[in-house]
């Protein structure tokens, strides 16, 4: 059997976590110097590792990349037997990649997109149901006309793969893998 590559290693989680959509928790460093989390869907995972994202261009997180282009983001398995944490620098999606992204996405969320602003979160619930109902009448096909000006889609581009795994009768063990030179160090570090 030949040696996975780290990003091969990550997939394999991937496909072995059990959810869909997978999840993440997407840590971004904003100007005052603090780390904020959040979870994010992991909208794909490129030939080269990069794991993208899409999201909202007015959010907090993507204030935080204009500033801090640098990110780090955790993948727990529902079992909580293993988890992959990667830490990366931030670069934008192509705009070919944010309407597949948003294609992609479910009619829920495509409403969302272009729905869920500021002021729309300002009126009450009563208020929000009806205006969502409207627009979703308005529009049946999202999917084809294509997402908002404020959808916005980024990768990080991992520079680090810290792979954790559960042992029921073990210590748990993690493999760390550093970019170096043209390929990756690997070390193997305590739980
Ligand atoms: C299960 C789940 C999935 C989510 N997926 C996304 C997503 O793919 N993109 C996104 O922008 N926000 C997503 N969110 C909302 C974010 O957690 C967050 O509230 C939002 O992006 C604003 O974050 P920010 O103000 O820190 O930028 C998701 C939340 C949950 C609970």
């Amino acid at each position: 059997m030949t040696a996975m590559t780290p990003s091969g290693l990550f997939i394999d989680h991937l496909e072995k976590s059990p959810t869909t959509p997978t999840l993440m928790t997407l840590a971004t460093v904003g100007t005052d110097g603090y780390p904020r989390t959040r979870t994010v869907m992991v909208s794909g995972v490129g030939e080269d590792g990069r794991v993208s994202f899409h999201t909202d261009a007015r959010s907090r997180k993507v204030r935080d990349i204009a500033t801090c282009p640098k990110a780090s983001l955790t993948v727990l398995t529902p079992d909580r037997e293993r988890q992959v944490t990667v830490v990366g620098d931030v670069v934008p999606d192509t705009p070919t990649g944010e309407r597949a992204a948003f294609a992609r996405r479910s009619r829920y969320l495509q409403l969302l997109a272009w729905l869920n602003d500021a002021d729309l979160a300002a009126k009450t619930t009563e208020e929000r149901r009806r205006l969502w109902a409207a627009f979703a009448d308005e529009h049946p096909d999202l999917g084809s006309s294509g997402p908002p000006e404020t959808w916005a889609g980024y990768a990080v581009v991992p520079r680090e793969y810290l792979f954790w795994t559960a042992d029921a009768v073990g210590p748990s063990r993690r493999v760390r893998y550093s970019r170096a030179g043209g390929g990756w160090s690997r070390e193997v570090l305590p739980g």
